[in-house]
């Protein structure tokens, strides 16, 4: 250990050394010739350590969607912490766990009723996809082997979640992945879909697509379809119309499980608990993360429709019915903070807010539809994603100057993919706050023209 390193106590918010931590999804060298740190939070905003107020267009990573160190939940961490640190929820439990088990089981739609904790969106991916396959396996299945993802699907990082995806630089360094897997095509035509607010009109028919697959492989090999109901870290693509309900069609016509990938749809982003209810379409297992607890605490899961769960629930009663879990699954602090922000998601009638504001939203961000370089604006509930020219030979390049003067310049945070800008503020967010965001993004795309 360096010199410098001993020094340092690790406590100072501007650490003197940056070189150990190995950043995620992130330029290194750029960072630590020029870092954009963040040491405070609070509601709507994050606080540099030179005490900048940063506006956060992005609850975070789609995480914080109740707002920062928000005190209910704040103090249910700190009093759990207090309580029970850790207790294995292998053979043993405790209560908050099953509490929030069932406060979320009783806000997604139909029969959903059975909660899976993991630790983030990944594992809840990798978790969902090792049901299905264990599913069939029980139901005496074994051949539905076969996995379905879609071109641009964001599954996280696991194994599994890569092989289901469609994002080529999330794949390509990774080897081989796993076996059997087809893809959808994507849902995204520009010439079709511009500037659309809300759903699409066009691109129900690519859902058919699926008859294809089906048809090239048999049904009888096939144990599910992934896909995320509205795609968010290719860039915001929200489904068009009528193409969810289609899928869930074929997928029941061929005895298909659907699972949607609801960790940055879920809990109030699209103004509903559930990009499922809004949309009207049941899948068989939804994955979460990330706003479950607004992103204080590490935590993500599967919930898997009554029959799902039933049909494990056979044979001797002491084997366990699934090989499966994770030291963490269902922590005390998530949970107790889970709990909390269900409270005030549900005091502060958010996703209602939500709801009544996305309009108003659309309307904001589609100002920006005549700034330079702005190809294509797409919104749905709190949400906007911004696609921008990119500069010749430097794909990326625009977007990241955008993030990175936004923070500098700006005060406020962007979340980037490619060189599309995406917007998800908490949705504590107000109407003047949306119009402080959208004249921030505006002299950001200014800024970079
Ligand atoms: C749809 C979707 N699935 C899975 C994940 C992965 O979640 P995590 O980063 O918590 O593993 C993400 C993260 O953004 C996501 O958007």
């Amino acid at each position: 250990m360096s010199a410098a390193h001993e020094q340092f106590s690790g406590r100072d918010a501007a650490p003197n050394d940056l070189e150990a931590f190995w950043l995620p999804f992130t330029a290194n060298r750029s960072f630590k010739k020029n870092p954009r740190m963040i040491s405070g939070a609070k509601d709507m905003h994050y606080i540099t350590p030179e005490g900048r107020k940063i506006l956060d267009g992005a609850a975070g990573l789609w995480c914080c969607n109740a707002g920062h160190n928000r005190k209910p939940i704040v103090e249910a961490i700190q009093k759990q912490a207090a309580e029970l640190d850790f207790s294995p929820t292998f053979q043993f439990g405790h209560p908050k766990a099953f509490q929030l088990a069932s406060r979320i089981a009783q806000m997604a739609p139909g029969d959903l009723d059975h909660v899976f904790y993991t630790n983030s969106g990944s594992e809840a991916v990798d978790t969902a996809l090792k049901i299905a396959l264990a599913y069939w396996n029980a139901r005496g299945q074994g051949q539905r082997t076969r996995l379905i993802g879609r071109e641009r699907g964001y599954h996280g990082v696991g194994f599994g979640g890569i092989s289901v995806g469609g994002i080529v630089n999330n794949r390509k360094f990774f080897g081989g992945l796993l076996t059997g897997v087809d893809h959808l095509p994507h849902t995204y035509n520009r010439a079709e879909q511009a500037f659309s607010v809300g759903q699409p009109e066009w691109g129900a028919h690519l859902a058919d697509e699926l008859e294809r697959i089906v048809t090239l492989h048999d049904a009888s090999t096939i144990a599910a379809v992934i896909v995320e109901p509205m795609a968010g870290s290719t860039g915001v693509l929200p489904p068009p119309k009528g193409y969810l309900e289609r899928l869930r069609a074929i997928c029941d016509k061929y005895g298909i499980l659907l699972i949607f990938d609801e960790v940055i749809s879920g809990f109030g982003r699209l103004g509903t608990a559930f990009a499922a209810e809004r949309f009207g379409v049941q899948p068989d297992m939804i994955c979460f993360a990330k706003a479950v607890n607004s992103g204080t605490v590490p935590m993500g899961g599967v919930i898997a429709r009554k029959g799902i769960y039933d049909t494990f629930m056979k044979g001797p009663e002491h084997v366990i019915e699934l090989f499966h879990g994770y030291t963490y699954s269902g922590h005390p602090l998530a949970a107790a903070a889970g709990l909390a922000t269900l409270d005030l998601y549900r005091e502060e009638g958010m996703f209602e807010h939500t709801k009544a504001i996305e309009q108003r939203w659309a309307d904001a961000v589609m100002t920006l539809r005549s700034l330079p370089n702005v190809l294509d604006i797409r919104t749905l509930g709190l949400v906007a994603g911004i696609d921008l020219a990119s500069r010749p030979d430097a794909f990326g390049q625009r977007a990241f100057d955008a993030m990175d003067k936004g923070f500098r310049d700006h005060d406020v945070m962007i979340r980037i993919t490619g060189d599309t800008l995406a917007l998800s503020p908490p949705l504590m967010i107000t109407e003047a706050q949306i119009d402080e965001l959208i004249d921030k993004v505006g002299k950001v795309i200014r800024a970079v023209a």
